[in-house]
């Protein structure tokens, strides 16, 4: 049988475009197969010119498996210790400001590198971002390759962290600023954020893979922290300048599907003054809660 769409990969270590889709509606079973096969060839999906409202947003990402909550609301459950099975409601991403009131998060400030929740016990396995209103000009989405990150390495580094593990701090957000609800503690380990593997195995790949988070807040577990910075200095010290990445040029219209646990993103920073807004659906992670 022949695949139910084309796939238009960029000339980019990672990132294809998938053409001849409408996501507005419900997919056959081989199809939604297929693009997760697709997905995990290239990590990061575009689709563009799709129409879509929320509710047809979470009925697709449904197709791919268990919804998400907000950052916002698993934060809100980790410092209070409990689980909520209320539907996920939608992420808002826009510097847009009504009445007074914030439309969404991450203003018009550039976003650090980051992967999504990774301050999550279980952080989400992808996310669905939805180009609502965007910029002619700025507010760009760029994508690394964990996969080749994790290659990349000298061999002495990929030693030294091999069987190393990370405490992802919930304080900084992704464009570095602190979360208001966080206060300063007197050391890394004793804060609070949850501990993942620096190399761990993609469940729907099985090969290995880099995983940072993020670096505001980050910290190499049972180090001294001066060590710890040396060491996470010098990986991302590696990766940063690497020609591992790609950087999509929204329009209004996209929807873009990223794999959370195998790549980070960032977004340029854009003029205040015009309108963007996005709106973002996730996919919960593969661990059982
Ligand atoms: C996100 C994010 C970047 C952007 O949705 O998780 O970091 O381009 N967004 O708005
Ligand atoms: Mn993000």
């Amino acid at each position: 049988m022949s695949t139910p769409f084309e796939v238009c990969p960029y000339d980019a270590p990672l990132g294809a475009e998938i053409r001849g889709l409408d996501l507005s509606v419900a997919l056959p079973q081989a199809t939604i197969d297929a693009l997760r096969d697709t997905w995990h060839d290239y990590l990061v999906l575009v689709f563009r010119d799709q129409t879509m409202n929320d509710e047809q947003q979470f009925a697709f990402t449904t197709q791919f498996g268990a919804l998400e909550h907000t950052p916002q609301k698993l934060l809100e459950l980790a410092r209070e210790g409990r689980v909520d099975e209320s539907a996920p409601q939608i992420t808002v991403i826009s510097n847009v400001i009504e009445n007074g009131v914030a439309l969404g998060r991450l203003g018009n400030s550039e976003a650090l590198w980051h992967s999504d929740s990774n301050f999550a016990q279980v952080p989400p396995a992808a996310s669905i971002l939805r180009a609502v209103e965007v910029p002619s000009s700025g507010g760009n989405t760029g994508f690394m390759n964990m996969y080749q990150a994790l290659a990349l390495l000298p061999a002495a580094l990929r030693g030294a962290i091999d069987e190393r593990h990370t405490k992802h701090d919930p304080t900084f957000d992704s464009s570095g600023k602190r979360r208001p609800e966080y206060a300063d503690v007197a050391h890394p380990a004793q804060g609070p954020g949850p501990i993942h593997p620096l190399i761990r195995t993609h469940p729907g790949s099985g090969k290995p893979v880099l995983y940072l988070g993020r670096r505001a807040g980050a910290y190499v577990m049972d180090m001294d922290l001066a060590q710890s910075e040396l060491l996470l200095d010098a990986i991302w010290a590696q990766i940063i300048d690497a020609d591992i990445t790609w950087t999509h040029q929204w329009r209004a219209g996209d929807v873009l599907m990223w794999d959370n646990r195998c790549t980070m993103h960032r977004r340029d920073a854009f003029d205040g003054s015009v309108r963007r807004v996005m709106h973002r659906t996730q996919l919960a992670g593969d661990r059982p809660r």
